[in-house]
């Protein structure tokens, strides 16, 4: 039996990166096992957040759910603060993870920056969270954008270091799941960045709850190159931004590169652009009017999460109860 568990930090605003290479993903795998969906607020507050955002942000991200077509019936959408067993697992599996394994992290490398010194300790243990997020719930895939790569290999050593440990079958290994067209959304600014939520200029990404303007100049003002589109895949790999471009049409129409290319090649971005802002507009509007429809009824909202949380305590504590007994716990 498929156990699949993802999740998204409500640290600012979904983007159509968050969208492409997550949520879409999610929605057909549903129906091929026991899903959880979390909203990993306990990772949101490695760097600062404002509470009452953090509060709105959180039901943002249930609605987004939501409204993309995650089914409660079918699969159970939680807060993980609201489960206090991931912060738990989380401590006992930090002592069994070697500085070693987090010091290469790259994620914590780029987030830390310059200031390492000033980096809270939560920021750099991040993946440890991560790990319990997963193995708490005996995990078998985990379907992520490419930038979680690294983490999730990190997931399956901390599960064998525990296995090793205490009981050599204790804990499943997660299997990532790079799943779709577009596993790595690039900045619109700049198309060998990743497409991010905290990136300095809004100009770089799609929000989810951008306005039809707002798309349409977001992708007029997209950093092109002036030569038409190619007719090979090759041909685009020395253009980060028109490939991003092309791959994010592709994901957005279920088709692949090569098709879009066949359609579009010999076509300036003149043309290309809005064909692009127009298919993302039928995609995004959609999605955002349930969100912002979902997100009128505040208490129907907090209420299906608790009903979310119920779920997800009563499996989180069948695998902690276990844990517990391995490692010499009293009950
Ligand atoms: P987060 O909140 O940064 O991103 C959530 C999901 O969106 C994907 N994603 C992207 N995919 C393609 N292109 C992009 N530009 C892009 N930006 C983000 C991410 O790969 C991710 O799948 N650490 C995780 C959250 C997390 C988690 C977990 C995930 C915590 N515990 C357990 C899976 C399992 C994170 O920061 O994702």
């Amino acid at each position: 039996m498929k156990r699949i568990f993802s999740g998204i930090q409500p640290s600012g605003n979904l983007t159509l990166g968050n969208y492409l290479g997550a949520i879409k993903n999610w929605i057909p795998l549903q129906s091929q096992g026991e899903a959880l969906f979390c909203i990993v607020d306990l990772h949101a507050i490695t760097i600062p957040q404002d509470p009452a955002s953090l509060k709105s942000r959180t039901l943002e991200v249930a609605a987004t759910y939501l409204a993309s077509g995650i089914d409660p019936q079918n699969a159970i959408i939680f807060v993980q603060s609201q489960v206090p067993q991931h912060a738990e697992l989380a401590w006992i599996l930090s002592c069994l993870t070697p500085l070693g394994w987090l010091n290469r992290m790259t994620q914590f490398k780029d987030k830390a920056g310059k200031q390492r010194e000033q980096a809270a300790l939560g920021l750099y243990s991040y993946p440890v969270l991560q790990a319990a997020d997963i193995l708490l719930y005996q995990t078998t895939h985990v379907p992520v954008g490419e930038d979680q790569k690294q983490h999730l290999e990190l997931a399956r050593d901390i599960a064998g270091a525990f296995n090793r440990a205490y009981n050599q079958d204790f804990f499943t290994l997660p299997e990532p799941q790079i799943l779709g067209i577009a596993p790595r959304v690039m900045s619109l600014r700049d198309g060998t960045k990743k497409m991010s939520k905290s990136d300095p200029s809004d100009l770089s990404r799609i929000n989810m709850m951008d306005s039809d303007e707002e798309i349409n100049q977001k992708i007029r003002k997209a950093k092109t190159d002036p030569e038409p589109l190619p007719e090979s895949v090759e041909e685009l790999t020395t253009r980060p931004e028109a490939q991003n471009l092309v791959t994010i049409y592709a994901a957005l129409a279920n088709c692949s590169v090569e098709k879009v290319l066949e359609e579009y090649k010999g076509s300036l971005f003149s043309v290309f652009k809005p064909q692009l802002s127009e298919l993302m507009i039928s995609v995004l509007a959609p999605i955002r009017a349930e969100t912002k429809r979902r997100l009128q009824d505040k208490n129907e909202l907090e209420s299906l999460l608790r009903s979310g949380q119920q779920k997800a305590s009563e499996k989180a504590q069948v695998t902690l109860k276990e844990v517990r007994e391995l490692i010499g716990f009293l009950s």
